[in-house]
């Protein structure tokens, strides 16, 4: 199955099952915006409960938070997000479409003409393929492009491709050439027309607070969870008995007006997050306190987090903390690569940026970030507000108080000169080192920033699987099963009554049924043949399917059928919590 076809079995498997749906389907859709159905919104709900699980209630240094979607404007301006976040957009002068700068060749390659090109390069450039393309399909597909409306650019280009037809066998530069002789023209990916210059769009959707429609009265819908953790770190940190290392959590909807969401789920304009701030010493602090700096190159153990260790080992940590719980959450550990981020890819103030990429049917596509931003974020709130954002440690003042006058003066030189060779003035240097004497700094921070879609989507890719089947008699069969993790599974336990007729047995069923669903999210079928029941559950990816017969009311066993190994085997009730149990309680 190619890709495409395979995110559109499993969106079209989505849809007929109730895991997503467009919203406002009725009305034609809205665009870059879902629903999730019966199924989609207990998985999702259980993604969210793994991962809040997993950072906030197993640990004992992360503290959770709830706030508010829409939030005082001036966050929008100490974060940044008012003045740089921005995709750059270009406009079609021919059909008028919108379209990120960025994204033009995918959308190209993505679309009709993409496919329709692909098409005319088989077994390579062909000048007279090509010119009869421009005359044909093209006048329908791109009717805006140069070698299509002028005959004169056609001559151009077909000289051009005769003579190398090896530099136009792909379609980027093909189509670029067929806008352009000179090939120096990136044309419009869904008409060939000529293209605006790109100009910033800020993704922030804008509302009105209040009845005055008024520009004092604009607030953003919040286009990440993180800030809010942020702008309320000091009531947290006064309110939750923690100290720092400590980080805090917070899930919820975020929004931004994507240019061209795609993709289906992927790039939504409206969507959850899952985010940590983890708030850390400064490396300079923990200096001090542990009188070195423990760095990867020391080779630590990251299972087991240490007082000495700095930045680098918290960041590295978090992505291992992170691969650990997506793996848990059932996508195979090579399905997805850590990217790091280059030095000129990096944001001014981060000191590190990995994602987390996963094979999606689309190409190898974000899943997540983990990001080592230093201290900007509460230096900035600091600075807008003019609120402090510094903690006392008092373990700080206590070693600072140790040092005698020349080894703070030694230890202020050296950071001072540490921080020129990061670009850094010596003078703010001095600043902070005398403020980490008194015990106090703004704390660093590593950002783990995970999206629910994102992740039900690589969830719903990876466990998608289209089985041939032959049967006792020879006969082929296709079986769909989603291979979810019972973790994440919609439904844990499906529970069948062999026959309906049969009020001692249907009885029986509806007992077990109403034990079950209180410990799991069960599903009752009583219609048609078992082995029509089990391949409804296995298209939904329902791990375990519970059958209650005859031998039930003697011996009180009821069968289980495992949806990956399709084998069965009779249990009592007892036995069959206890290997549920197994799995789901961690
Ligand atoms: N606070 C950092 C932050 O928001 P980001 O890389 O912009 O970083 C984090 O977003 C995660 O949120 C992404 O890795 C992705 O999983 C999810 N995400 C971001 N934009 C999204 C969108 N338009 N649709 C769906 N998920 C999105």
């Amino acid at each position: 199955m190619s890709s495409a076809s395979s995110l559109d079995a499993i969106s079209s498997l989505c849809k007929r099952r109730g895991f997503i749906f467009h919203s406002s389907e009725i009305y034609g859709g809205i665009n870059g915006f879902w629903d999730y159905g019966p199924l989609g919104c207990e998985m999702k709900r259980n993604i969210k409960e793994d991962w809040w699980r997993a950072t906030v209630r197993n640990r004992e240094d992360v503290a959770g938070l709830d706030a508010t979607i829409i939030m005082h404007p001036a966050i929008w301006k100490a974060s940044g997000h008012l003045d740089t976040f921005s995709d750059p957009m270009c406009t079609c002068k021919g059909c008028k479409k919108l379209m990120r700068a960025d994204q033009i060749w995918d959308i190209l390659r993505d679309g009709a003409i993409g496919e329709s090109l692909a098409g005319v390069l088989e077994g390579g450039a062909d000048a007279a393929k090509v010119a009869g393309w421009c005359k044909g399909k093209a006048k329908g597909l791109a009717p805006n492009l140069k070698a299509v409306l002028d005959p004169e650019a056609l001559t151009a280009a077909f000289g051009k491709i005769k003579a190398a037809p090896e530099e136009y066998a792909d379609t980027e530069r093909l189509y670029a050439l067929l806008a352009d002789a000179g090939g120096a023209v990136t044309p419009c990916p869904y008409c060939g027309g000529e293209l605006t210059e790109p100009r910033p769009f800020n993704l922030m959707f804008k509302t009105v607070v209040g009845p005055v429609d008024d520009p004092a009265n604009v607030a953003y819908l919040r286009p990440e969870t993180a800030q809010a953790i942020f702008a309320q770190f000091q009531n947290v940190l006064a309110t939750s008995r923690q100290q720092v290392p400590f980080g805090i959590a917070q899930m919820g909807k975020s929004f931004r007006n994507e240019v061209t969401p795609r993709n289906y789920t992927f790039r939504s304009r409206e969507f959850e997050q899952m985010e940590l701030e983890f708030f850390i010493r400064p490396d300079e602090a923990v200096e001090l306190i542990c009188g070195k700096v423990t760095r990867m190159a020391d080779k630590p153990d990251l299972g087991a987090p240490a007082a000495s260790w700095g930045w680098e080992v918290w960041h590295k940590y978090w992505v291992e903390q992170r691969k650990a719980w997506i793996i848990a959450c059932g996508l195979p550990a090579d399905s997805f690569v850590e990217y790091w981020q280059k030095p000129d890819e990096l944001a001014h103030y981060a000191r590190a940026c990995v994602d987390i990429e996963y094979s999606f049917p689309f190409g190898v596509q974000e899943l997540e970030g983990i990001a080592a931003r230093s201290d900007f974020d509460l230096s900035q709130h600091q600075k807008h507000s003019g609120k402090s954002m510094e903690v006392f440690d008092e373990q700080l003042k206590l070693a600072a108080a140790k040092l005698d006058d020349a080894a703070r003066q030694a230890f202020s030189d050296k950071v001072a000169g540490e921080w020129a060779a990061r670009g850094k003035a010596e003078d703010a240097a001095r600043a902070f080192v005398l403020k980490l004497f008194d015990g106090r700094y703004v704390p660093h921070v590593i950002e783990p920033s995970a999206g629910v879609d994102r992740m039900m989507l690589a969830l719903l890719c990876n466990a998608y699987e289209e089985q041939k089947l032959t049967d006792d008699k020879g006969k082929e069969d296709t079986r769909v099963v989603m291979h979810f993790s019972p973790r994440v599974a919609p439904v844990k336990v499906a529970v069948f009554p062999l026959v309906k007729n049969k009020p001692e047995v249907y009885n029986r069923a509806r007992e077990v049924f109403g034990r079950l669903r209180k410990r799991y999210a069960a599903f009752w079928d009583e219609g048609g043949a078992i082995g029509r029941r089990y391949r409804r559950q296995d298209e939904i990816g329902t791990p375990w399917c519970v059958t209650i017969d005859f031998q039930t009311l003697e011996d009180g066993t009821v069968t289980v059928r495992d949806r990956d190994t399709m084998l069965q085997e009779r249990v009592t009730l007892e036995q069959l919590e206890e290997k549920i149990d197994a799995v789901l309680i961690y």
